[in-house]
């Protein structure tokens, strides 16, 4: 049922449809190292058996119900310190798509996609450096589209929070459009513009900015105000009305 886009220019021309396989990022990754999946590949499956997620976690996902693809790139023109422009460029181009589904989409930092306070959307970036550059990204997208059920109660569907049945091929393609041009617009500015521009868009678009969230940071729970991202893709909070950033590893979120 999913389709070669007609509309994009190169994002998934090369379009690998498969029933069921352990990951399409494992297995893009592997495609790309063998020479076998060129830049825009994308490998779409309907049903992931070792899906996996940030953190290490893994990801489970409906057979049949939801979307669960990846994409080749290749972003040689980021530098190392600047690669949380890709992962602003593919949340934002998700998150453009579904905000046509349902009120209240958001991008929680670092790529979380939020319908309200529910999860609906995980995406799992795996780049390759060569010489302070990136040259390969592996961009692995789950969103939980038609699913009605769920083990986390922090978790959701954009069919359950937009009350309707999702045509999955439909929603497929807008991503194929979508993301190819916030990645395209990503490649063609120069530095600093493209950086300004994301930047907007992303602080426009983050769940709980200036809000006061909770959070664990050095094993304790703290409030802290969401004041944006650094332009190391570090998350900026304010504590005792001090601005301070912290990674992946540093802060979590207390739902
Ligand atoms: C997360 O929120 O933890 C990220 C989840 C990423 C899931 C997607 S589904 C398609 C691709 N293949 C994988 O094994 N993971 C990503």
């Amino acid at each position: 049922m999913y389709k070669i886009p007609a509309d994009t220019l190169f994002l998934g021309k090369n379009l690998v449809i498969l029933p069921e396989c352990p990951s399409t990022n494992t297995l893009a990754a592997d495609m790309s190292q063998a020479g076998k999946a060129t830049e825009g590949t994308v490998i779409v499956t309907h049903h992931q058996t070792a899906g996996r997620g940030q953190r290490g976690n893994t990801w489970e996902s409906g057979k049949g119900l939801n979307l669960t693809f990846s994409l080749v790139l290749h972003p040689v023109f980021l530098k190392v310190t600047d690669q949380f422009q890709l992962n602003k460029a593919i949340a934002l181009g998700v998150h453009d798509v579904l905000k046509n589904y349902a009120e209240d989409v958001r991008v929680k930092w670092p790529n979380d996609i939020m319908i309200g306070n529910k999860k609906v959307c995980g995406i799992l970036i795996e780049n390759q450096l060569t010489g302070g550059k990136l040259s390969r990204s592996i961009a692995g997208i789950g969103i939980n589209v038609n699913q009605k059920n769920f083990q986390v109660s922090t978790a959701s569907s954009v069919s359950i929070q937009s009350g309707e049945e999702i045509d999955l091929a439909k929603m497929f393609d807008e991503l194929m459009q979508s993301l190819e041009w916030r990645y395209l617009k990503l490649r063609s500015r120069g530095s600093e513009a493209r950086s300004q521009e994301l930047d907007r868009d992303y602080l426009g678009a983050m769940y709980g900015i200036n809000e006061i969230k909770r959070f664990v940071i050095s094993d304790s729970e703290k409030d802290a105000i969401i004041r944006g991202v650094d332009a190391n893709g570090k998350l900026i909070v304010e504590i005792d009305n001090k601005e301070m950033a912290f990674d992946l590893k540093e802060i979590k979120y207390v739902y």
